[in-house]
C-alpha cells in the first residue's frame, strides 16, 4: 500500500484507518499532527529517520518539507545531531538514545528506516509505529508516538528487539528523543526531599548536557522529580511563550538529558535511568520502554498546564472523570497512639464533619514486634491484637453502622528489619549479601523481581479486601530509597533497577484487574513517587508531608503545572499558624482532606469546617473537572490566586491567599479573571466565610466576563482576611 504522506487540514487518521508500508520517495516526511502542533519526521535518500520540525502545525503540510532548507546553522557532517531515535558507536557522536554490544561483542548500531504504520484508535488517539533496523546486524528498534489530537499531547517509548545469535546487551534505551530548534533554552526544573517536593529552578540551557536523574530505585522522586518544562526564545509565562512540558512515566530510576548541540539546537533524551542497568536482551525477545509525555504549547504555561490536566484525566489518571471521596485520617492526630475506643470516636468525628470516609494510617498491624513507632512491624500485616483486638473488620463495620466509609494505610513493599516478615524471608529483601545493611526510615525495600514477593505484595492488600469487602480506599506509602541494591534470586543483577519497577507494575496490574476503581492515594513519605506511570493505578497522589498551608500554596501550585487537581490530596493538619478557614481554603484547591483533633476544635472552628465541606460539595466538579487558571503567582506577588472555570463557562471559583505579611501587602489591584465568556455575566458571592465575619465584597454584584478578564476583580485579601474563595455563578 502506497503512504499518503503530508494530509493537510485534517487528521490524518481520519481518512486513512491504517496506512502502512515502505516508503519509496527519495526523502519522505512523516507528519504526527495535533490540533495545533506537529512533529514531523524525515526519512533521508540514505533512510536515516530525522526530526525536521517540532512547532505549531502548518496550514499547509507540504510545506514540513522546506523546514530544514531556512536554517543557517553549521553544518553537521553526521547527519545524526536531528536523529529521530539517535544510535551509537558508527557515524553519531553525541549523547545516543541507545547503545548496545552485539552478540559478537562489536558495538556499533545503525539505525535505519524501514516502515511506519499509523493506527487510528479512535477520533482523539492515533499511534504511528516506525520500524527502524541496522542494515549490518539483526537488531531493531520500533519507535511509538500515540498523539493526542485535541490535548496536544503525545507519549513515546520503543520496543528494542534482535535476532542475533546470542544475546544483546543494551547500556542505554531511551523513550523519547525529540530535537528542538530554538535561539535559547529554558529549563525550568524541580528538586526536593522530604516535606520540600516540587521547588523550582529555572534556568538558561547552555551547550553540553544537563542531567535530571534518580539514581534512589524506589522513592525515586525524593530528591527531583521526572517532570520538566523548556520555554523557547525566553521564559514563558502564564500566557505568552512557547514552552514544552515533559515527563517520565516511570517510577523508578529516570533520565532525562538536555543537550544543546553544537549547532545550537535543543535534543532532549529521557527515559528510564541506564545508571548500573546494562540489560540483555535474548534473541526474540522485546525490552519496551516506558512512555514519555510531551505536549508543546506557543500560549504560555497556562494552556499547556490545562492541556496535560485534561489529558491526564481523560487517558492517565485512574478514574480521572470519576469521583473522589473527602476523608478524615488520624495520621497527626494520632500517630502510632491509638485503640479501637480511640478509633470509634474517630469515626464519629468523620460523621459529624460531614466527609466520606475515615482513614486509618500507619500503626494497626503487628504483633511480635508491634508498630508503635517506625521501627518495628513493617511487613507483619496482622492487625494488632492489644490496639486492635476485634481486628479490622470490626472497625470496618462501625465506619458502616456510622454511616461512613473506612479506608486503611499500608505500606507492602517494605520491611522493618525488626518485624516476622524479615526472619522468615531474610532473602526477600534489598541488601548486598556481604555487605551491613544500611536503613532509610529504619526500613528496607522488598524485592519486587522476585515473583514470590510480587505474591505476597498482592496478597497483602488482596487479603484487606477480601477479608473486609467494605473496605472503601487504601492509601499506599513508599517511605525507603534502596541501599545496596540486589536481589537474592535475579539471575542478572543488572536488570534489578528495571525490573524492580515492573514487579511493582505487575502487582498493581494484577490488583486493578480485580479491584479497578476502589480509590487508592499514590504515598511516597510526601510526594517521592508522583508520576504518569504510577497514576495509570491510583486515583490521587500525597503532594507532600509538608502539610503547612503557606508552603502548600507553592508545592500545589508546582504540581498544578503537571497534574490535574483532582489528583491532590489535600489535607487540613494542624501545621502552619495561620487560621483554619486558610487551611481549609488552601486544601479545597484539589481533594479535601482533613487530619485534625475534631473534638478539639472550638464550636465555631467546628461550623465553619462543617459548612466548608458542604460547600466543597457544591463546587468540587469545578475543581476536579473544571479548567484552572493560575491567576497570580505567589513567588512574584503578595496574594495568590488560582481559579477553575467549568467547562460550560457558567461557574468559577477562584481562591486567593495572602503570601506576604509585611506591613500594607495584600491584593492592591484587582485580579484578572480567564477562562470566562466575556459576552456572560456573572454573580459573584464569597463562599467559605468564617463564622461571624462578613464579606466586604457586595453580596450578589454582577459583573460582565469582559469586565472580569479585562479590569478584574478585587477579593480583598491582607491581614485581616488572609485567605477569601470566590464564586461567579453566571447570572441569566
Ligand atoms: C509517610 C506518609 C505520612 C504517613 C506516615 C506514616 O511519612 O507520607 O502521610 O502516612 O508515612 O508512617
Amino acid at each position: 500500500m502506497k503512504i499518503k504522506l503530508c494530509l493537510t487540514g485534517v487528521l490524518p487518521v481520519l481518512v486513512l484507518l491504517i496506512v502502512s508500508g515502505r516508503l519509496n520517495a527519495q526523502s519522505a516526511l512523516i507528519p504526527i499532527e495535533t490540533a495545533n502542533n506537529a512533529l514531523v519526521l524525515r526519512v533521508e535518500p540514505n533512510k536515516d529517520l530525522q526530526t525536521v520540525y517540532f512547532g505549531r502545525r502548518l496550514a499547509t503540510g507540504s510545506e514540513y518539507a522546506l523546514v530544514p532548507s531556512v536554517y543557517r546553522q553549521s553544518s553537521d557532517p553526521s547527519g545524526m545531531f536531528n536523529s529521530a531515535y539517535t544510535s551509537s558507536g558508527s557515524r553519531n557522536l553525541i549523547e545516543p538514545a541507545i547503545t548496545v554490544t552485539h552478540a559478537d561483542g562489536n558495538y556499533s548500531l545503525d539505525l535505519r528506516f524501514v516502515s511506519q504504520q499509523l493506527t487510528r484508535i479512535n477520533d482523539d488517539v492515533s499511534l504511528l509505529t516506525v520500524v527502524l533496523k541496522d542494515p549490518v546486524y539483526d537488531f531493531e528498534v520500533t519507535l511509538y508516538y500515540r498523539s493526542y489530537y485535541k490535548e496536544d499531547v503525545i507519549e513515546q517509548w520503543s520496543m528494542i528487539r534482535h535476532h542475533e545469535k546470542g544475546n544483546v546487551i543494551l547500556h542505554k534505551f531511551a523513550s523519547a528523543n525529540l530535537h528542538l530548534q530554538a535561539g535559547s533554552y529554558w529549563l525550568r526544573q524541580y528538586h526536593g526531599d522530604w516535606a520540600k517536593e516540587m521547588q523550582p529552578e529555572e534556568s538558561r540551557l547552555t551547550h553540553g548536557i544537563k542531567t535530571l536523574d534518580s539514581k534512589l530505585g524506589a522513592r525515586a522522586n525524593l530528591y527531583q522529580p521526572p517532570v520538566f518544562m523548556v520555554s523557547l526564545d525566553r521564559p514563558a509565562t502564564e500566557d505568552e511563550g512557547t514552552v514544552l512540558y515533559g515527563g517520565v512515566e516511570w517510577s523508578g530510576n529516570f533520565r532525562v538529558d538536555l543537550e544543546v548541540d553544537p549547532q545550537d539546537n535543543l535534543r532532549i533524551l529521557a527515559g528510564i535511568n541506564n545508571y548500573a542497568s546494562p540489560y540483555t536482551l535474548a534473541p526474540n525477545e522485546a525490552f519496551t520502554t516506558p512512555p514519555c509525555w510531551y505536549t508543546l504549547s506557543d500560549k504560555g504555561k497556562g494552556d499547556a498546564s490545562r492541556k496535560v490536566q485534561r489529558w491526564a484525566r481523560d487517558y492517565k489518571l485512574l478514574d480521572g472523570k470519576g469521583t473522589r471521596l473527602t476523608l478524615l485520617n488520624n495520621w497527626e492526630s494520632t500517630y502510632f497512639d491509638f485503640n479501637e475506643a480511640r478509633l470509634a470516636e474517630l469515626l464519629k468525628d468523620t460523621k459529624k464533619l460531614g466527609v466520606d470516609l475515615f482513614l486509618l494510617d500507619d500503626g494497626w498491624f503487628a504483633n511480635k514486634y508491634p508498630r508503635n513507632d517506625d521501627h518495628a512491624g513493617l511487613g507483619d500485616w496482622q492487625p494488632n491484637k492489644s490496639k486492635l483486638p476485634n481486628g479490622i473488620s470490626s472497625l470496618v463495620k462501625e465506619a458502616h453502622a456510622d454511616g461512613v466509609k473506612f479506608g486503611i494505610w499500608v505500606e507492602p513493599e517494605m520491611v522493618n528489619p525488626k518485624s516476622e516478615l524479615y526472619e522468615q524471608h531474610p532473602d526477600w529483601v534489598i541488601k548486598q549479601p556481604k555487605r551491613e545493611e544500611h536503613y532509610f526510615r529504619n526500613q528496607l525495600v522488598l524485592d519486587l523481581t522476585n515473583p514470590k514477593v510480587q505474591d505476597f505484595v498482592f496478597g497483602v492488600v488482596d487479603g484487606l479486601f477480601t477479608q473486609n469487602p467494605d473496605l472503601a480506599y487504601i492509601k499506599w506509602d513508599c517511605n525507603a530509597v534502596m541501599y545496596n541494591a540486589a536481589s537474592a534470586t535475579l539471575k542478572d543483577q543488572s536488570h534489578f533497577y528495571v525490573d524492580y519497577v515492573r514487579g511493582l507494575y505487575k502487582v498493581l496490574e494484577r490488583l486493578r484487574a480485580k479491584y479497578p476503581k476502589v480509590p487508592m492515594m499514590l504515598c511516597s513519605g510526601g510526594g517521592g513517587r508522583v508520576d504518569y506511570g504510577a497514576l495509570q493505578y491510583f486515583t490521587e497522589f500525597w503532594p507532600s508531608d509538608n502539610t503547612d498551608p503557606l508552603e502548600r500554596i507553592f508545592i500545589q501550585w508546582e504540581y498544578s503545572y503537571f497534574y490535574p487537581a483532582m489528583a491532590s490530596s489535600n489535607h487540613v493538619t494542624d501545621w502552619g499558624k495561620q487560621p483554619l478557614k486558610f487551611r481549609t481554603d488552601v486544601a479545597m484547591m484539589g481533594k479535601l482532606g482533613f487530619d485534625v483533633v475534631v473534638s478539639k476544635l472550638s464550636p465555631q472552628d467546628l461550623k465553619f469546617v462543617q459548612s466548608a465541606v458542604s460547600s466543597y460539595n457544591s463546587i468540587k466538579d469545578v475543581i476536579w473537572q473544571g479548567d484552572q487558571f493560575r491567576l497570580s503567582d505567589p513567588s512574584a506577588n503578595s496574594v495568590a490566586s488560582v481559579l477553575y472555570v467549568d467547562e460550560g463557562k457558567s461557574r468559577s471559583i477562584m481562591f486567593n491567599y495572602l503570601v506576604n505579611y509585611r506591613y500594607g501587602a495584600g491584593s492592591l489591584l484587582p485580579i484578572r479573571l480567564k477562562g470566562l465568556d466575556p459576552a456572560r455575566n456573572y454573580r459573584v458571592s464569597e463562599i467559605n466565610l468564617y463564622p461571624g465575619t462578613s464579606s466586604p465584597l457586595e453580596a450578589g454584584k454582577v459583573y460582565s466576563g469582559d469586565f472580569l478578564m479585562k479590569v478584574g476583580i478585587n477579593p480583598e485579601v491582607h491581614a485581616g482576611r488572609t485567605s477569601v474563595v470566590l464564586m461567579f455563578e453566571e447570572a441569566r
